[in-house]
């Protein structure tokens, strides 16, 4: 058994996973993560989600420890995506006891997912619905699209905690730790936390503001996501950067330089322009976007005020690890950064035209000139150009 000690009478029954290599069968996981489940445990016992079915060993084990023999009264179901529901027909079969608390859309997901192998007399709650279990009283509150429509979070008027489903939570595992004051946040989880939210929830950022604004009218003394660190001090930390994230706001005034080059001749410009931009005093990070994974340079576009992209042309088009990631900036609603572009082409350079074009999908992007067109190599003449860019790039 591994279970953690969340307050007084709430135990954290969850579990780490550090094999898996890609989230959602897409998003690489360099630090694991953790599948949060908790167990309140008062005069009825309640299980806040499930878990995903790579760790369901680990979690019937820490659940069937922090009952200590007592029966399961109710588990509540804030997220039928399967990294946390995939384990609630196990769940059922194990404790026929147990009621299902859920709302009417989670009810149907129910039956999408698991067809005949459940069979549920569910508890259907909705918004502001209390749910009493002893000591402890829970309300619901939908958060539709954060990120799936069947989404819920629960408010524990009792102990003041809010279960955030998905939202406030990150990649990487809990390595002893559980809460995000005993680690040092900024430097180990942030950037794994920013990368979780653009990537996953990026899209909707206007249900994360409804959600923020509900919220904001409870008192709210600790935040239980399903992945990653629970809060218990700094809020105003986490919840300022879900203000940031949510509205499309950069974090910090800083420069993203991305580039896709086939030979290192546009990686040298994109180099180039960095080391003009670090002269000038602005924090830069450069990236190379056939080793580093669109879904960790989305995250730091959504971090940054400004980004250089830099692409060759292939094929006559744009080269594609640079359209991965535009598509994925449109996908999850990037806007209003300052952009500069540098393209390549050693015949037909493309790439620009098509960057510019995939950016105009975006809102509020604005590109600054000039466009620098590079023909296989930067040319000595075109050095005035560059400095020219990086000028007007950072210009207020
Ligand atoms: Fe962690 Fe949307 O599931």
């Amino acid at each position: 058994m591994n279970t953690k000690q969340v307050c007084k009478d709430i135990v954290w029954v969850g579990a780490d996973d550090r094999r898996l290599a890609l989230f959602e069968n897409v998003y690489p996981l360099p630090n694991g993560v953790s599948y949060n489940s908790y167990l309140i445990l008062d005069t009825k016992t309640v299980l806040m989600d499930a878990a995903d079915a790579s760790v369901a060993d680990v979690f019937f084990e820490n659940i069937e420890g922090a009952l200590n023999g007592r029966k399961l009264d109710y588990v509540v179901v804030q997220h039928m995506e399967p990294d946390h529901s995939a384990t609630l027909a196990m769940l059922l079969k194990k404790h026929s006891e147990t009621v299902v608390v859920c709302n009417a859309k989670t009810e149907t997901m129910i039956h999408q997912f698991f067809g005949s192998d459940v069979t549920i007399s569910p508890q259907i709650v909705k918004e502001g619905d209390v749910l009493q279990t002893g000591n402890h009283a829970l309300q619901f509150m939908m958060a539709p699209m954060v990120h799936w429509p069947e989404v819920m979070m629960t408010y524990d008027q009792t102990s003041k905690i809010l279960f955030s489903a998905d939202a406030f939570g990150s990649f990487g595992t809990l390595d002893g730790a559980i809460f995000a004051d005993e680690v040092n946040f900024e430097e180990q989880y942030l950037d794994e936390a920013r990368r979780y939210y653009a990537n996953i929830v990026g899209k909707y950022g206007m249900p994360v503001q409804t959600v923020l604004k509900k919220a904001a009218g409870l008192d709210i003394q600790m935040i239980c996501p399903l992945h990653g660190l629970v809060w218990r001090k700094d809020l105003g930390f986490l919840l300022d950067k879900y203000q940031h994230w949510s509205t499309y706001q950069p974090e910090e005034k800083a420069v993203v330089v991305a580039y896709a080059s086939m030979y290192g001749n546009t990686g040298h410009v994109a180099e180039k322009i960095a080391e003009k931009l670090d002269a000038k005093g602005w924090p830069v990070r450069v990236y190379d976007l056939s080793k580093t994974g669109r879904d960790f340079v989305l995250g730091e576009v959504f971090r940054a005020s400004h980004v250089v992209l830099a692409a060759a042309t292939h094929d006559g088009g744009l080269f594609e690890p640079m359209e991965y990631l535009l598509r994925e900036m449109i996908a999850h609603g990037v806007q209003g950064r300052k952009v500069a572009l540098v393209e390549n082409g050693s015949w037909a350079p493309m790439a620009a035209k098509q960057m510019q074009t995939l950016l105009e999908s975006m809102k509020d992007m604005q590109v600054v000139q000039p466009v620098i067109s590079v023909k296989s190599a930067l040319a000595p003449a075109q050095e005035a150009e560059v400095d020219s860019l990086v000028e007007n790039l950072i210009a207020e």
